[in-house]
């Protein structure tokens, strides 16, 4: 019996789509426990290109897809999602899930401009649905199928007004047409699934920097977006993970505002995102680049506990003479390496101690790894103490070499 976990370990867009569409082979569920349609994971898969925002990438390959309790829902943006399909996968949707009501965009909208300094959100209306939750006026999915629906969108109205925000009525009818096929109960799926022996992956999304506690605060999302997640976020028994896969590129990307260490500017930040085509899939915004910072990965491997990482995109540092690593920061003349413990205003102040490494023309030479690309590799596990067990050199699921 086997339930392990996909998370990123950066600030949200390491590739996690396409390490659980390739990791998914060996699994027969896979179950989403945390945001909603603010994700946005682009899938190669046998030629074919997707984009998925709530639904698991692992339908794809069969699996069952779960969409767990700790998620909010757009019915809208999942109607979009099902068009991509065939309609033979299997997709189970908590009841329990949250709704993203029409008017919690606007009131993101409106949050953002009420702050001094913006999240740079992505304007999904994530953070009023978590909100709402919070408050105990969310509408659930299961309210869409079960009396007393008029009063909980009573409630919601009441509350979205009083912060004076225009009221949109969602189209309910509409909405219980596109979930009626796919709501249950996940925590008994995925239960049932694992005592049946069947393998459970668990799919995170955003990373762990955007964590709502653990994450760069105020900047980051508003769910649990690591192996925190997991429990609260489906209803699986978190005892029982295994594998804790952490996602992270092999230099570091951020779309929104907040500090940011490894920032790079210039000729540089410009190949990388060139080549990386680092735009968000799902605003379009031009993403911010940096190397990989090794100070913020290990941070992130210790406290989400991973001890398999899925390193992406190597190839897109390819052609650079040297390549970074950030190692420690200078903080007030000293160096820190140990621990990434900084308030927002700190981290804004600290300097990237940058270690180089001889770059490499091209990731893979007669079918092995760049020998310069192996010595960054051992700086990497060697700094933040986990293996690198599959490496990433393309967007395609065959452009991916596990290193067992
Ligand atoms: P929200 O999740 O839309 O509230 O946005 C909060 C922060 O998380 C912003 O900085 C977003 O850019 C960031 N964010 C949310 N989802 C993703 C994602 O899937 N990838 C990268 N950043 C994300």
């Amino acid at each position: 019996m086997s339930a392990d976990l996909v998370c990123g370990l950066q600030w949200g867009d390491e590739g996690k789509g396409k390490a659980v569409d390739y990791i998914s082979e060996n699994y027969d569920v896979v179950a989403r426990f945390n945001g909603g349609d603010n994700a946005g994971h682009t899938v190669v898969h046998q030629g074919n290109t997707y984009k998925f925002h709530v639904i698991p990438s692992g339908v794809l390959r069969g699996c069952l897809g779960v969409i767990g309790s700790g998620v909010v829902l757009n019915p809208d943006s999942l109607e979009e999602e099902l068009h991509q399909l065939d309609g033979s996968e299997r997709i189970v949707i908590s009841k329990r899930a949250h709704l993203i009501l029409p008017s919690y965009k606007l009131l993101d909208q409106k949050l953002e401009g009420l702050k001094g300094s913006k999240v740079g959100t992505t304007g999904r209306g994530i953070g009023p649905a978590y909100a709402f939750k919070a408050f105990r006026f969310g509408v659930r999915v299961g309210d869409l199928f079960q009396t007393g629906l008029e009063e909980k969108l009573s409630e919601a109205r009441r509350l979205v007004e009083s912060l004076n925000v225009e009221w949109i009525e969602p189209d309910v009818k509409h909405w219980k047409e596109i979930l009626a096929p796919y709501v249950g109960d996940d925590y008994k799926v995925l239960h049932e699934a694992y005592l049946d022996g069947q393998r459970i992956l668990f799919e995170a999304a955003q990373g762990f920097l955007l964590d709502l506690d653990f994450g760069t605060y105020p900047f980051v999302t508003s769910s649990y977006t690591f192996t925190n997640g997991v429990h609260a976020g489906s209803g699986f028994n978190a005892k029982k993970l295994g594998d804790i896969i952490g996602v992270s590129k092999a230099y570091t990307t951020r779309v929104g505002n907040g500090a940011f260490p490894s920032e790079l500017s210039g000729d540089t930040a410009d190949h990388i995102r060139e080549q990386g085509a680092e735009f968000g899939t799902t605003t379009g915004r031009p993403r911010r680049v940096g190397w990989l910072d090794l100070v913020a990965l290990r941070y992130a491997v210790r406290v989400s506990g991973c001890n398999k990482i899925f390193l992406t995109k190597v190839d897109v540092l390819s052609g650079l003479d040297q390549v970074g690593l950030v190692t420690a920061y200078e903080v007030d003349g000293e160096s820190v390496s140990d621990w990434f413990d900084f308030s927002q205003g700190a981290l804004e102040r600290v300097k990237p101690v940058v270690k180089w490494c001889d770059g490499w023309e091209n990731a893979l030479v007669e079918g092995k790894l760049h020998k310069n690309l192996l010595t960054f590799m051992e700086t990497v596990e060697g700094t933040v103490g986990a293996k690198i067990q599959w490496v990433s050199y393309g967007p395609s699921d065959h452009e991916t070499l596990c290193m067992l």
